[in-house]
């Protein structure tokens, strides 16, 4: 490669003749290994040398990645990254990008232990929760672990595998020896968040969690069980991971601030290099294209050492199009409710009683009305801002507060400081309209609507002495209907390739509780001294580690299963229809939910075992589907990581990928779409299999074959699908093909969009 290196010398003269330094800024180089110069003996000192062939020294070079992505980080000046980028050992040149953690910040939510039940592995009369799994290692990127926590507990745990090769590094408050046989890694990734708050780092850097995020995923995934766990004293109960007996490596990736790019794909690098057999992914926000999104290349990385990466969707809901993580190789999950919900209630003094939301209550405030104090005078009162409410007036008292302006947990520390006894928090037509959050107050609670809002406003502002009791109560149970997708859970089509439908799945991400980390109080307040040893929280990020973990116990399961196949199983045999026996509600409209929103349905980990036919996927397939998406050759490089490929093999159509799930992208000048799949018997090895097909009033759907006949395990077949378009498609209304016999229902959803051009 003498051509790139001399014009690298002829950029560094190039660049003497610009002395003044510009703002750095941090860029992830992706270079194609094979372009490695003989004189070097690492890719290191092959960086190295790239870097000071641009008049930048090796302190610039943050990262260098090896394993889930070739190439480095470092710290550069914009024309020394472009100059970079026409070097022929570069495959691309990317900026980095802060994403976040996808938590929704307002509702801290509770949640009974049964919940984490439903999975298989962790019910007790289930045969594999007697089972341990010493094999499986999930990988969380996350905001760190909190190590003392008792789901880390590895009381009969056997030795750690030696194929693992992660390890747990110190910090000023962390010493590698908290580990154990179930915390088996725990490492930090710091050095682009450091660049990008231009060097002035204040958080501690140390692997522990600061933020209760990493904890709380980790032991969702993977938390060992713990009696008698509870949110201060509510949902007491058993709580455990979805794979209790898997192992757990962390990977802290993301600080106060957020998660670069380079931290994340350094987190990731090494995960992989480590040996672990899940990573999860609770975060997102920073995609660009798969050819320049470096999760979406480290995931593809990952998916050909058959690692497979489940992460968030993100909590960009409920408008279409807000989905991240995208990629077809990557797991992508949306949040759904659970049948759990945390009532309290107001009794008033002319006897009327309303039912709404909020835990943390405690004993209550006794069960005498006091005084009910609304000052409908005050703007700043009637919110209950800090600082608002007078003493005096409302010492003892319960507190009438509108919803607005800081948040709910926020409005119940002012009405404490200033003496109150208990809180009625309402909605306003503006603020939550009907919407109920039982967050963890510092104060006995209960969270209304806007209509009976209406009715207490007008009761506390016409009665004479108006009163108020605040009665918590425990947690209700048979939530009807539920699932739900929640409102907050982002949305496909995925820009980068609407003709793969996501999410894929949906999974809990609403009222979740699990292990928590000492730095942060249930409500995030300052000024709220409480610790807890488990929170109750919601997003997208809670819903993303419930399927990590399932994954893991596939793992331990059907070891031999390709990661496509157990995506394939749990996607095929989600469920859709909810505790009412209609189909999943989104929460965003009432309305049954789109594809779109719902993905393939909830993940049902049991009939996943057993999914009769599977879509199978090898990585040379999704070669075939990145060289569909009229990328250059270089871009098609970049992602697949393979210099030698060519595209001569390329999908007349990305949507052709052998998914299983369909995205049908019709239009006034598209009105055929045909799609050919191809199912692998896993199932008994004679089997038949009919088809039953669903689809919206304005596409005609046609199959070929209707019947499917197998006559042995691993045995192949293919079908087609015809879809024509009768008049204008939306997004809302879905279809489906399933293959089904006696045993088996295998079920793929169809979501469709219009597009105009
Ligand atoms: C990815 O490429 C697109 C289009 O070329 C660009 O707008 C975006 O900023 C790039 N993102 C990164 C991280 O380089
Ligand atoms: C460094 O960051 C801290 C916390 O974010 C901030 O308070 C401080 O002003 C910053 N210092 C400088 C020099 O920017
Ligand atoms: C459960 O924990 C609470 C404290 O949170 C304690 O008072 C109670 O005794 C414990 N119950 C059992 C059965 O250990
Ligand atoms: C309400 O609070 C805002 C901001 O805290 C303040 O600017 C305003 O003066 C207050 N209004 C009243 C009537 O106290
Ligand atoms: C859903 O979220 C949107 C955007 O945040 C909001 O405008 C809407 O009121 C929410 N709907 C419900 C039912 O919560
Ligand atoms: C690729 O380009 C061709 C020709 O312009 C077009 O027909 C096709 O739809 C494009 N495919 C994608 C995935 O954008
Ligand atoms: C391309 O390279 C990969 C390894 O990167 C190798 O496995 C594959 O066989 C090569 N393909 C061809 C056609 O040379
Ligand atoms: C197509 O849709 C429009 C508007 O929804 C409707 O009025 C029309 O009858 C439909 N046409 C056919 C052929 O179904």
């Amino acid at each position: 490669m003498a051509s790139s290196a001399a014009r690298l010398t002829f950029l560094a003269l190039f660049l003497l003749a610009f002395p003044c330094a510009m703002a750095k800024k941090t860029y992830i180089v992706q270079m194609n290994e094979q372009s490695i110069p003989a004189t070097f003996n690492t890719n290191r000192d092959w960086y190295s040398a790239s870097l000071q062939s641009l008049a930048s020294d090796d302190t610039n070079l943050l990262y260098v990645y090896s394993d889930a992505f070739h190439g480095y980080a470092a710290s550069l000046e914009p024309h020394q990254a472009e100059a970079l980028q026409s070097s022929d050992a570069v495959l691309g040149v990317y900026e980095d990008v802060m994403y976040h953690v996808h938590t929704t910040r307002t509702p801290r939510w509770l949640k009974v232990e049964d919940e984490f039940g439903l999975w298989p592995g962790t019910g007790s009369h289930s045969k594999e929760a007697h089972q341990p799994f010493p094999d499986v290692i999930i990988g969380l990127l996350d905001t760190g672990i909190w190590p003392e926590s008792k789901s880390f507990d590895d009381t009969g745990y056997p030795e750690v595998p030696a194929r693992w090769k992660g390890k747990c590094v110190s910090g000023p408050d962390f010493d590698p020896s908290l580990c154990n046989k179930k915390l088996i890694g725990a490492s930090y990734f710091d050095k682009g968040y450091i660049q990008s708050l231009d060097g002035n780092m204040t958080e501690v850097q140390t692997p522990r969690d600061h933020e209760g995020h990493g904890t709380h995923t980790s032991t969702t995934a993977a938390g060992s069980p713990v009696a008698n766990a509870s949110l201060l004293g509510s949902a007491r109960g058993v709580a455990r991971g979805m794979a209790p007996h898997a192992r757990v490596a962390s990977y802290k990736v993301c600080w106060k601030l957020g998660c670069t790019s380079s931290d994340i794909l350094a987190g990731m690098d090494q995960a992989v290099r480590d040996g672990v057999d899940v990573i999860s992914m609770s975060l997102g926000g920073g995609d660009g294209y798969y050819y320049n999104t470096s999760i979406a290349i480290g995931a593809f990385s990952a998916m050909e050492k058959g690692i497979l990466l489940s992460a968030s969707a993100g909590n960009e809901g409920p408008l279409p199009g807000t989905l991240s993580n995208g990629a077809p190789w990557i797991m992508t999950v949306g949040a759904a409710t659970l049948d759990r919900n945390f009532p309290a209630h107001a009794l008033l003094g002319n006897k009327m009683q309303f039912t709404g939301a909020a835990m943390c209550g405690g004993s209550g405030m006794g069960n005498k009305l006091v005084s009910l104090v609304y000052n409908k005078g005050n703007v700043n009162a009637s919110l209950c801002t800090a600082g608002s409410l007078d003493r005096k007036a409302v010492h003892g008292k319960v507190v009438l507060c509108n919803r607005g302006e800081i948040s709910r947990v926020e409005k119940g520390a002012e009405v404490l400081a200033a003496g109150g006894v208990g809180m009625i928090l309402v909605n306003t037509p503006e603020n939550g309209g009907e919407e109920l959050l039982p967050d963890c107050h510092m104060i006995p609670t209960v969270h209304l609507g806007t209509k009976a809002g209406n009715v207490i406003r007008e009761y506390a502002k016409t009665d004479r002495n108006p009163t108020a009791l605040v009665i918590p109560s425990s947690e209700g149970d048979n939530v009807r209907p539920a699932p739900v997708v929640t409102n907050f859970s982002s949305r496909g089509p995925y820009y980068q390739s609407a003709q793969i439908l996501k999410p894929d799945v949906i999974a809990p991400g609403f009222n979740i509780l699990a292990s928590w980390t000492d730095y942060v109080s249930p409500t995030e307040l300052d000024i709220d001294k409480r610790k807890v040893q488990f929170n109750i929280i919601s997003g997208t990020s809670m819903a993303c580690p419930h399927v990590s973990g399932v994954v893991a116990l596939f793992k331990a399961a059907h070891p031999k299963w390709s990661i496509s196949a157990i995506k394939s199983a749990l996607m095929t045999t989600a469920y859709v229809h909810d505790n009412t026996r209609k189909p999943i509600s989104d929460e965003a409209n009432g309305g049954p939910a789109s594809p779109f929103a719902l993905g393939a349905g909830h993940i049902q980990p049991r009939k996943a075992l057993s999914p009769g036919l599977i879509y199978d996927l090898t990585a040379d397939d999704y070669i075939a589907f990145v060289c569909s998406l009229n990328y250059t050759l270089k871009q098609v490089q970049s992602v697949v990581r393979r210099t030698n490929v060519t595209c001569s093999t390329k999908l007349s159509d990305p949507g052709q990928l052998n998914y299983p799930s369909f995205s049908v992208v019709l239009g006034p000048n598209k009105k055929v779409v045909r799609y050919t799949r191809e199912v692998t018997n896993v199932g008994d090895a004679k089997s038949v299999y009919r088809l039953a097909v669903e689809a919206p009033s304005t596409v005609a759907v046609r199959v070929r074959p209707s019947k499917l006949v197998f006559e042995k395990v691993g045995e192949k077949q293919r079908y087609s699908v015809l879809f024509v378009a009768k008049n204008k498609t939306d997004e809302a209304h879905g279809g489906s093909i399933t293959w089904m016999n006696h045993q088996h229902r295998v079920r793929s959803p169809v979501g469709f969009s219009w597009d105009e051009s």
